[in-house]
Formats: structure tokens, C-alpha cells, sequence
């Protein structure tokens, strides 16, 4: 199977930490040029060091997701800098607000959907426009179980996330033969992002877990790499649900 990227040329949005580090990472060491990005230049710096000689070129640029302007500009940083843009992972997301999604304030949702959804579609056209339409890639986006499912408290995010899978087959469809277009759906992992929730629920979540543990970044690399690379070439618009088992219990979920 050839997970190899010698070559290849990605950009990972939020990858200053958590899931998007990981996967920058694990991109690096199957020999990818790698362009980190987040919104705070020290951090991306840090988490840049952390990579070095790990194998592919790592570089950063501060880009908020949620700003096409800065879409643009990242990505073409990252032309200039590496010669072509192959691999988008569109991985950065929000979730500013926990509580009912009837009473949502409509600022807090605004971002909500720029950051999280809105960006997806951005992001790939400024991906398409400077290197894909042309040379090909593959896109990925972050979606969450979240996004098939109806949870307590984080409705709105649920709904931007669900829309992240339903824009991965759109785009597929679109952007094919030359551009694949897929998404993960990962269950409770181990990040900043959800720190709340596995600090109190975590060992009761993985002890109904089929595989009975609570994700690590590294899980969801792992599948990044596979469907970023040559071995997924015939896999397009489709959605793999990463979640030790979530959606496979009889009540559907976390
Ligand atoms: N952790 C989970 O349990 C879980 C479950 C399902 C899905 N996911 C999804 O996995 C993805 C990564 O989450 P994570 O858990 O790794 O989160 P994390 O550890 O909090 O990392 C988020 C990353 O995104 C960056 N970021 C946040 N807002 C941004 C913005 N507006 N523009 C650019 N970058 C931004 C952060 O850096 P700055 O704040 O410095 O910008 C950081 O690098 C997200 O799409 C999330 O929805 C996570």
C-alpha cells in the first residue's frame, strides 16, 4: 500500500496543536513539504520546531479559517513556497457556545458556520484555483460523529459539521477526476477542544467504548495519511467515521 508522500505538497489548517499537529506530523514523516496553520504566530512556531527533521520541509503562515482573504493567502504562501498545493486537510474548527441551539445568539453562530463550514468551501477554492484545477490533489475535511447524530449542547456546531460531509460530496462530485474530495468523522479525542468533556466523562465514555478507549490525535492521523495518499486514489466523497466504536452502540453515540 503506498502511504508515501514523498513530494507532495500540504497545508493543514488549525495545526498548531490537537488533531492538526497530528496529522501534520504524520504527513512530514511519509515525506510531505508541510505549511502549518493557525491563527497565533508563537504557537505555530513551537509547533513547527517540534516538527523539524521529522522528514518533509515544515513551514507556517497565520491565517484565520474563517477569512477567505486570509484563504487566499495562505494558500499562496504556500505555492510560493513549495511550488504546488496537493494536499489540503481543512481541520481548523470553533465552538464558541454550549447550551441549547434554540437559544443561540446569532453572532456565536455566525462564526460558528465561517470557521467551521463556510471555510471548507474557501479554502478548496483558493486550493483549486492556485494548484489543484490544474496539477490535482486531494482535499480532506474534519467533520465530527457529531455531524450524523443529535447530541445535547452543541447543536449548532452539529449542524456546521454535518454540512462539512454533505460539502465533501458536493465537491467530490465537482472536482473529480483530478481532485478527491473525502472527510473523517472522528468520535471523542484527546485535544484542547474537548478537554472539558473527557476530563469528566472520559473514562466513562471509553468504558462503553467497543474498543474501549478514548481517541488519541495519532488515530486520527492515521486515517488522514491513508486517505490523503495513493492508497485511497479510487476513494472520493466519502465520510470514515474514526471513533473506536461510537456509532456502532445501540444508543448511536457518546
Ligand atoms: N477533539 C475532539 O474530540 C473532536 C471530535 C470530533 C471532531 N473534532 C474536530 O477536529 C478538528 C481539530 O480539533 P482539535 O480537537 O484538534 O482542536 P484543538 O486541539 O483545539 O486545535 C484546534 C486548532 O485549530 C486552530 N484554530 C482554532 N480556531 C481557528 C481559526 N478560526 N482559524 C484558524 N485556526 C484555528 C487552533 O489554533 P489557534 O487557536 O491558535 O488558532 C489549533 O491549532 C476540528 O475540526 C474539530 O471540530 C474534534
Amino acid at each position: 500500500m503506498d502511504l508515501r508522500l514523498d513530494g507532495k505538497v500540504a497545508l493543514v489548517t488549525g495545526s498548531s496543536r490537537g488533531i492538526g499537529l497530528a496529522i501534520a506530523a504524520r504527513f512530514a514523516e511519509a515525506g510531505a513539504s508541510v505549511m502549518l496553520s493557525s491563527r497565533k504566530a508563537e504557537a505555530l512556531e513551537e509547533a513547527a520546531g517540534s516538527l523539524a527533521g521529522r522528514g518533509g520541509e515544515v513551514a507556517w503562515e497565520v491565517a484565520n479559517a474563517g477569512d477567505p482573504a486570509q484563504a487566499e493567502a495562505c494558500v499562496g504562501a504556500t505555492v510560493e513556497r513549495f511550488g504546488s498545493l496537493d494536499i489540503l486537510v481543512n481541520n481548523a474548527a470553533t465552538n464558541p457556545y454550549y447550551g441549547r441551539m434554540i437559544e443561540i445568539d446569532v453572532p456565536r453562530a455566525t462564526k460558528t458556520t465561517e470557521v467551521n463550514q463556510l471555510a471548507i468551501l474557501t479554502w478548496t477554492q483558493a486550493a483549486w484555483r492556485s494548484s489543484m484545477e490544474e496539477r490535482g490533489g486531494s482535499v480532506l475535511n474534519i467533520a465530527s460523529i457529531g455531524g450524523l447524530a443529535v447530541e445535547p449542547g452543541i447543536g449548532w456546531y452539529n449542524v456546521t459539521k454535518a454540512a462539512v460531509i454533505h460539502t465533501t460530496r458536493q465537491l467530490a462530485y465537482e472536482l473529480g477526476p483530478g481532485v478527491r474530495v473525502n472527510a473523517l468523522a472522528p468520535g471523542l479525542v484527546k485535544t484542547l477542544f474537548a478537554r472539558e468533556l473527557w476530563e469528566t466523562h472520559g473514562e466513562a465514555v471509553a468504558a462503553r467504548l467497543p474498543l474501549g478507549r478514548i481517541g488519541e490525535p495519532e488515530d486520527i492521523a492515521a486515517a488522514a495519511l491513508f486517505l490523503s495518499s495513493e492508497a485511497a486514489s479510487w476513494i472520493t466523497g466519502q465520510t470514515l467515521v474514526v471513533d473506536g466504536g461510537a456509532m456502532s452502540m445501540p444508543s448511536g453515540g457518546t
